[in-house]
């Protein structure tokens, strides 16, 4: 798809991997708005990009629905959806307290599974309105899952399951919106230098990265950007969770 001038919608583009989506997807000539609770740092972003920042809370259905009518009041129909906004507290099945609130558990769900969806259902209803293009395309969703959907680690359960759910979806949703032409595509993450992995102590980072078969080192957000660009492009990608990780397979813990 081409990317000149259609409104765009990145979750989580104040920080990480959605920045660098934010970034990659401007460089391209989309009009972004990002759609994050972080408002400083999201609204800095915006104004560099030339896009607007709208507040939004991604596991709420009121937040989300209003924050897509003010981005289509400024921007017009969302054409490009990539979700990144995202948690990842650890905790296990049975901790030294005992058993994992079921809060905890819930709250995961909620941002990063419930939130995809609820990304999702709304950008799709708004690409369905637009013109499609000489292929019968209207819009592109990317989700984004990580290698712990299918590799978890001890502590990871709850963002196991979560983003399970997410690579689970992208099928479903790609076989379901084919017939308003919208493509949906998942990238699945390895170890990435961003806000949520940099504050790990230094040797805790090394030690990550030197599990990492090649290159030996973590992803910089815009590698991450490079393939949202190409997932937009390239109109055979759909229905796909596209493993982004150096070869990594995690080991336990
Ligand atoms: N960094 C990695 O190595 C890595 C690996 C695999 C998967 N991922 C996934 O990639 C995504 C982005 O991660 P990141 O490393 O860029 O993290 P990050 O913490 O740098 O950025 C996440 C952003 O999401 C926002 N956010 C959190 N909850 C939100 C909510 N309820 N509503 C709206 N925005 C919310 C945060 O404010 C933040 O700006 C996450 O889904 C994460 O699970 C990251």
């Amino acid at each position: 798809m081409d990317f000149k001038d259609v409104p765009a919608i990145v979750t989580g583009g104040a920080s990480g991997l959605g920045e660098g989506a934010a970034r990659a997807l401007a460089a391209a000539g989309a009009k972004v708005a990002i759609f994050d609770l972080q408002e400083e740092r999201g609204q800095a972003i915006a104004e560099e990009l030339g896009g607007i920042f709208v507040r939004c809370d991604v596991s709420s259905a009121e937040s989300a629905e209003a924050a897509f009518a003010a981005a289509r009041e400024v921007h017009g129909a969302c054409g490009i959806a990539v979700n990144c906004a995202g948690i990842a507290p650890a905790g296990k099945i049975v901790g030294k307290e005992g058993p994992m609130p079921l809060a905890d558990f819930d709250k995961v769900i909620q941002v990063n599974l419930v939130g995809s969806f609820n990304i999702m259902r709304l950008a799709a209803a708004e690409m369905a309105t637009r013109e499609p293009n000489a292929d019968g395309e209207r819009g592109v969703f990317i989700s984004t899952a990580s290698i712990a959907a299918y590799e978890g680690q001890i502590g990871q359960v709850a963002y196991s399951a979560s983003k399970g759910g997410v690579v689970a979806m992208t099928l479903q949703a790609a076989r379901e919106l084919a017939r308003s032409g919208i493509r949906v595509n998942t990238i699945a993450p390895g170890l990435f230098m961003t806000p949520m992995m940099s504050g790990f102590p230094q040797e805790v980072q090394d030690s990550l990265a030197a599990t990492l078969p090649f290159p030996q080192r973590l992803g910089n957000p815009d590698e991450y950007g490079m393939l949202v660009d190409q997932i937009v492009r390239n109109p055979l990608l759909n229905g796909e969770t596209i493993r982004l990780d150096c070869a990594l397979r995690m080991a336990p813990k």
